[in-house]
């Protein structure tokens, strides 16, 4: 096995949101290592300019490519939107992965009515990445975007279920799918893209408002499917039968990443795994 085989996988996201993807990842490939950092002390990046986005983006790189990692997986969809040029650029030795790209091809793989909504952060939406990977893989395919940033507050709240994410979600989708609040498109999506790696875990508050028809589609499972292809390419797969370990970096409080990351991975996160940078 080539030793960079054994080198770590290195993800990032603005802050927990992106452990939906480690846990996808995990599951696809088990034996390997991973550092995840998470940005928490600049989150949100989805209310911010394409021009900060895309120095932040770099920024969390940097630390991770100098940890010699042998791939980068870019775990947020507002920074894969923004900066995944400018990561490649500063990067051009080390594969990189974004997640908007796995994401319209897992909405496109389920549509049939080739009509898919994308509910995302603001920025990741006015920038027409999602809109665009979409039309790559299915050029007659309708799409339309919804910001709904107010979704990456609750999930990293765990508000997650009850009342309050429930009359969010119906205040952002009612207009896309309940015929009484007037405003609905003759063309219902019958497929909804989670354009952001925080509400997959809002995904039962938003079920409550989307027709059972609707079928709700998020990235993770194909960007570590897209995350495993690309290593076998490069033949830097990590064999063996041994569980891989992941190492946690936060830019600010290590006992909230150690909370909120617990929720948003499944399983437990506890502080002497995480360490605290600055970048
Ligand atoms: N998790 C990030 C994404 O996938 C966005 C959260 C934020 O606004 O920072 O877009």
């Amino acid at each position: 096995m080539d030793t960079k085989a054994t080198y770590p996988i290195g993800m990032f996201d603005s802050g927990v949101g992106g452990l939906t993807v480690l846990k996808a990842l995990r599951q696809r490939m088990p034996c390997e290592d991973v550092i995840y950092l998470g940005d928490t002390a600049r989150l949100p990046y989805g209310t911010k300019s394409p021009q900060t986005v895309t120095r932040y983006g770099v920024q969390c790189s940097a630390e991770l490519v100098k940890r010699d990692i042998k791939l980068l997986v870019v775990a947020c969809n507002t920074a894969s939107a923004m900066a995944l040029t400018a990561i490649r650029e500063a990067y051009p030795d080390v594969p990189v992965i974004g997640v908007v790209e796995p994401g319209a091809r897992a909405a496109c793989a389920v549509t049939k009515n080739q009509t898919i909504a994308v509910l995302a952060t603001e920025s990741t939406i006015a920038g027409g990445a999602y809109q665009r990977a979409i039309h790559h893989l299915v050029p007659t395919a309708r799409t339309m975007g919804h910001p709904c940033s107010l979704f990456v507050a609750l999930a990293e709240e765990g508000w997650i279920d009850g009342a309050v994410p429930e009359a969010v979600a119906a205040r952002y989708l009612d207009p896309v799918f309940n015929p009484a609040s007037g405003s609905v498109d003759p063309v219902i999506p019958d497929t909804l893209v989670l354009g952001c790696t925080h509400f997959p875990l809002l995904a039962p508050a938003i079920r409550t408002v989307t027709p059972p028809s609707v079928t709700i589609v998020d990235s993770a499972a194909t960007t570590a499917e897209t995350v495993f292809d690309e290593l076998t390419r490069l033949g830097l797969t990590r064999s063996g039968t041994g569980c891989g370990k992941t190492a946690y970096l936060t830019t600010d409080d290590v006992p909230r990443f150690a909370r909120t990351g617990t929720r948003f991975l499944g399983t437990p996160i506890t502080e002497n795994e995480i360490e605290l940078v600055d970048l």
